[in-house]
This record gives C-alpha cells, structure tokens and sequence, in this order.
C-alpha cells in the first residue's frame, strides 16, 4: 500500500485540504509534515464545512490516524481550541498524534512576528501573524522548545530561559515592547503538559512500521512550492519546506519509501501576501475570480490576490517534487469566460523565458507571455466523467497538462467531495 505525499503547486490555497480528505477512508495515517496554524483548509462534507488549521484533513475521516511530525510548529492554545471545535461538532479527535520532536509556538514568537512585520514596513512579507517565522527561526538557532521539553519542567525552564535571554532583548531594545517573564511563560506551557502527553508518540518509528506492515499514509503539505523556503520566491516565502522533500524531513519516512507525489493546483492562481506574481490580475477579470471562486483567505480572511494559470509555476512545480500526479481544483470558477489566457512563459528583458528565473529580481519583472485558450458556457459543476466537460474545457486541461509536464489525474468542478472527475486514481 502507498506512501503519498501531496502538496501545494503554486502559492497555497490550492485545496489541498479536500485532495486529502477525499482519499478518505482508504488511508490509514494522514501526516502534517510542515507549517502551522498559518495553513488554512476548508473542507465541505455532506452540508458542512470545516475550516482546520493546525489539524491535517484526515483528522476528519473516522478511522484515519491524524499525525503532526517533527516538521510542524505547535501552537498549544489552538491545538486544543482547534480539538475542542472538532469534538463539539462530533468529530472524534481521540486518533490524534504528535511528533515529541515538533517545535512549539511559544507566545514571544507570536508577539515577534507581527513586530517584524512592523519593522519591515513597506517591505513587510504579510505573514499571517502566527509566530511560524520567529519559531523556524528558533529551530535553526538551536533555542527552540520542543513538545518533549514539556515533560522535563527543569530541562523547560533553562530553555525557556535562555531563549528569553535574546527575545527580550530583541523585544525591548528593538521593537519597544515589554520582556516575557522566564516563570510565566514557562508555567504556560507546562500547563498543556498532561493534557498531551497521550498523545505523543515516535512519528518516524511509527509511520515506517506502518509502511512496513502496508499500511496507507499520506502526507498532506501546508502551504507551496512558491511559499517554499528553499525554492520559494524569497523572502516572500513562509518558513518552512514545503516541497516533497520535506515529507521526509518533516517525518522521519525516507525518500524511498514515498510511492507518489501529488501537486494541487487551481485551474488559475492566488495569493496572499506580498511578492511577486506575474500572472496578477489587477482589474475585472482579478476581481472576478475573487468573487466567483470565494477567494478570501481561510486563516486571515484576507482576499486572495488573482492571476490565470502559471505554466512556469507548474513544470517548476513538477521538477522540484517530482511530481507524479497533478490534481486540478476549481476549473468550475473560469465557466463563462469567453478566451481563457494562460501563462506559458515569461518575458525578461526582451527575452523569453520557459523556466522559473533563480533571480528574484528577475521574477519581479517577469512580463507573462499568454496564449488564449476558448472557454465554455455551460454548467460543469454536475460533470463527473471527463468525457462529459465540454470540449473546450477538455481542451484547456489537456493543454495544462502538456504545458505543466505532469499528468492532471483528478479535476475539482465544485467543493464537495463528490465534485470531482478522477481520471487516474491517486491510490491503485
Ligand atoms: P488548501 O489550503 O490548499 O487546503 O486550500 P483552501 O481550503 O485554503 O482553499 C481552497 C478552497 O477552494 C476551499 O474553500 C475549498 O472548499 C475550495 N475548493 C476546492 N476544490 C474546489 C473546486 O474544485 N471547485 C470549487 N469551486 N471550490 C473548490
Ligand atoms: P495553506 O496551507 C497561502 C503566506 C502568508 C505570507 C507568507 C509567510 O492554506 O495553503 P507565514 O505566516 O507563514 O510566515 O507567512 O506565506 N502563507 C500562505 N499563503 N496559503 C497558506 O497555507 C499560507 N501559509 C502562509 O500569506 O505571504
Ligand atoms: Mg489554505
């Protein structure tokens, strides 16, 4: 049985959260191997609908082993509130796992993100204000407090410690605030400590047990390749690894034992935050793929920025996952648009360009070179067999996916499970 591992193809807000929840009852552990509560996913079952955050889609699937890795940064006070919300609408949480391993959110971080935000000013990133940079940041320095520090109050207490050590200076000296106190935030944390430690486990020692006994897993990725730390277009990036590659490092499951690699995107393209992104429409036709599409974010509520579809973005997206499989959400949002542009290379300073530019300046002036593609009129939301899209919409995936170089195996005429033509399953 399979290791997948899905992940964002563009900017984020693919709906990578339905392309998880709806392998459904087939899988046995779902894995949220990077990010934080900046994620947000919206999930539509029957009549209702789940915003999660912290929590991996499959947390909603009964059955279905929901596991934070060691990738993940916690935020303790919506991990329980996140819980709480699920269980009070009757979905049981008690399957929930989590990594001794991830970093936590302390609450200085969080305080230090938005007064970094503040002191970038005009070159602000537009985070989402929930502490995840200032806790990578953390992790990498070698002072980050980790889930297994709850259970050692002393051990805590000199991390807690030597971290504030710098915070408070960087928070008094630099941005003008009030310092922690070592007791209070330490005290904080160690309040969570009972309440999680059943929950706790070895991620990686579990997850290769259950490849080895043919378990199912998917590893379901927060945010996207263009968010990406590494690959992303930085610094307008979040903090983490996005990409495939950091499934195994955000598990403990090495590369080997991942079967497919499953890129999400939309049938056009958002995003939120500052950055460069050449296809962005700033006119009507932006405001329309707002408006048609609900594209307003889940974690921030802020509107989506919006541009047609990215081809560059795509193949880079397939060679840096090496994808084996694209799922493509929403081509339901471009019905009605009579020639549908698609982006399928750059121009920079006069020349063409197939692939991503390494430079960001140049990504910054990148023109988009379209070629238009005939829409459709007609109601797809109801299709469920490719063969029943109207033509032009076939067209439009088949060039996709020639323009992408990645097959798109699965197609999101609407939000709900059901809507969705699979052309290829992402599980034999
Ligand atoms: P994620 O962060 O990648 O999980 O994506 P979000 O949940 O932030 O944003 C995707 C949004 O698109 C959600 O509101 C989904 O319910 C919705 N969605 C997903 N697939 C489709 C689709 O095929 N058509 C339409 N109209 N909406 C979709
Ligand atoms: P999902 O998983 C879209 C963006 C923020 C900002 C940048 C850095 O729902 O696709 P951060 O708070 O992470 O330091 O912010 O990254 N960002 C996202 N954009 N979808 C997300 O998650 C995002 N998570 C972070 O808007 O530009
Ligand atoms: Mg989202």
């Amino acid at each position: 049985m399979p290791a997948i591992v899905i992940v964002g193809a563009q900017w984020g807000d693919e709906g990578k959260g339905k392309a998880s929840d709806q392998l459904g009852t087939q899988v046995d552990y779902v894995v949220k191997f990077n990010g934080g509560n900046n994620a947000g996913h919206t999930v539509i079952v029957g009549e209702e609908s789940f915003a999660l955050h912290l929590l991996p889609a499959g947390i909603l699937t009964p059955g279905c082993t929901a596991v934070i890795g060691n990738g993940v940064v916690v935020d303790l006070d919506v991990l329980f509130e996140e819980i709480a919300a699920l269980e009070a609408r009757g979905v049981d949480t008690s399957r929930l796992r989590i990594s001794a391993s991830a970093h936590i959110i302390p609450a200085y971080n969080k305080r230090l993100d938005s007064a970094n935000e503040r002191l970038l000013g005009k070159r602000k990133i537009g985070t989402t204000g929930r502490g995840i940079g200032p806790t990578y940041a953390d992790k990498m320095n070698r002072i980050g407090i980790r889930i297994q520090d709850l259970f050692d109050p002393s051990i805590l207490r000199q991390k807690v410690e030597g971290a504030l050590h710098r915070k408070n200076a960087e928070l008094v000296h630099i941005h003008g605030e009030e310092p922690f106190d070592v007791d209070d935030v330490t005290n904080e944390l160690l309040s969570y400590a009972d309440r999680i430690k059943p929950m706790v486990i070895n991620v990686s020692a579990t997850l290769n047990k259950a490849l080895d006994d043919g378990e199912t897993v998917v590893f379901e990725g927060g945010q996207a390749v263009m968010l990406d730390i590494d690959h992303g277009t930085y610094p307008f990036v979040t903090s983490s690894a996005t990409t495939a590659a950091g499934a195994c490092t955000g598990s403990g499951v090495g590369p080997r034992r991942i079967d497919r690699v499953v890129g999400v995107a939309k049938a056009y393209v958002t995003r939120v935050g500052e950055g460069p992104f050449p296809t962005e429409l700033l006119d009507e036709a932006g405001d329309r793929l707002r408006e048609v599409g609900g594209e307003y974010g889940t974690t921030t509520g802020r509107p989506r920025r919006c541009g047609w579809y990215d081809a560059v973005v795509a193949r880079f997206a397939t060679r840096v996952n090496s994808l084996t499989d694209i799922v493509l959400t929403k081509l339901d949002v471009l019905t009605g648009i009579e020639q549908i542009p698609v982006c399928v290379a750059y121009n920079i300073d006069d020349g063409r360009v197939e692939d991503m530019p390494e430079n960001q300046s140049d990504m910054h002036h990148a023109e988009p070179i379209y070629e238009y593609l005939p829409g459709w009129d007609e109601d797809i939301s109801h299709c469920r067999e490719f063969s029943e899209l109207p033509e032009n919409a076939q067209k439009y995936i088949l060039r996709l996916e020639e323009l992408s170089g990645c097959r798109i195996s699965s197609i999101g005429v609407g939000p709900e499970r059901s809507q969705t033509i699979v052309r290829y399953p992402l599980m034999d």
